[in-house]
């Protein structure tokens, strides 16, 4: 590994006591970043993680679907560690898992303002303080969701497929100010909750691409993916590493796959 990339750096991680923002953060800790997380949970234990490295790590308590926290939350940050050079926008949650004709219609709202909408809130407030700064670099976590359309996911789906187009614009939009902007897109990524939901949840959809028995549904899943596995969060930090760095220093508005399928 490189060490020390992000030695004096600030990063910004929302969805910050997650597992993609957990393990994601403690990769930029480990190269010299310290780090800022948001949450609507209890980051605690990723601030202990995270504090052991040797970096300072605060973490703030804040709805990224509502613009004014967001705001108040960044001033804070500013506050706190002065400048915010890196921001990991990477917060979302995957919604309800039906056919688009029975789709909940208040559940398509919850995923398109916090996957959407609140992924802009984050990028508004902390862009126009790297237009400041004259420098920045940020990724947004959109998904392969977000690549094809995934069956029985049409908020989750439509919410990514939308990061993906405002990356490419924040990206010309935020250039001249010296500010870079990529997106990732994990597919199926295990063991661990998002994956056991996806997989009980499509079994349960009662479509005709996948099977009832859950089991099934596992290889079925697998089964789509090139590599025949579902993928590890430990393989996503590196590629947001890699964004982060100078090591992509001629690289905007792309949206990065790691693994494939759905
Ligand atoms: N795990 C996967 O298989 C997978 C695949 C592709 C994309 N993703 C994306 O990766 C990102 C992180 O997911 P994860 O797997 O770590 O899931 P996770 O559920 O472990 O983490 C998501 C975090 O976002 C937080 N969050 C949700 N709504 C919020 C809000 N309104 N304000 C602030 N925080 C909020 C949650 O509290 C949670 O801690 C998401 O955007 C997700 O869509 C995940």
């Amino acid at each position: 590994m490189v060490e020390n990339r992000f030695s004096k750096k600030v990063c910004v991680v929302t969805g910050g006591a997650g597992e993609i923002g957990v393990a994601t953060a403690l990769r930029l800790a480990s190269e010299g970043s310290d780090i800022a997380l948001i949450d609507l949970k209890d980051m605690k234990d990723a601030i202990q993680r995270i504090t052991m490295i040797g970096v300072r790590c605060i973490g703030y308590n804040c709805n990224v679907a509502d613009y004014g926290e967001v705001e108040e939350t960044v001033k804070a940050i500013q506050k706190d560690f002065t400048t915010i050079d890196m921001l990991f926008n990477n917060a979302g949650i995957q919604g309800a898992f039906s056919q688009i004709h029975t789709y909940p219609v208040k559940d398509f709202h919850q995923v398109i303002s916090i996957n959407l909408i609140g992924a802009f809130h984050v990028l508004r407030a902390v862009s126009a303080v790297m237009v400041g700064q004259k420098s920045g670099v940020i990724v947004n976590t959109a998904s392969m969701a977000g690549v094809g359309g995934p069956v029985n996911m049409a908020a989750y789906g439509a919410s990514k497929f939308a990061l993906v187009g405002l990356t490419q614009t924040a990206a010309k939009d935020l250039a001249p100010y010296n500010i870079r902007v990529n997106a990732i897109s994990p597919g199926y990524m295990g063991p661990g909750f998002m994956w056991d939901r996806q997989v009980d949840l499509q079994a349960a959809a009662n479509s005709q691409y996948y099977d009832k028995d859950r089991s099934v549904v596992a290889k079925q899943m697998v089964g789509e993916i090139p590599m025949r596995r579902y993928g590890s969060i430990d393989e996503i930090p590196g590629t947001v590493a890699y964004l982060m760095s100078e090591d992509s220093s001629f690289t905007t508005g792309e949206n990065i796959k790691i693994s494939g399928g759905i």
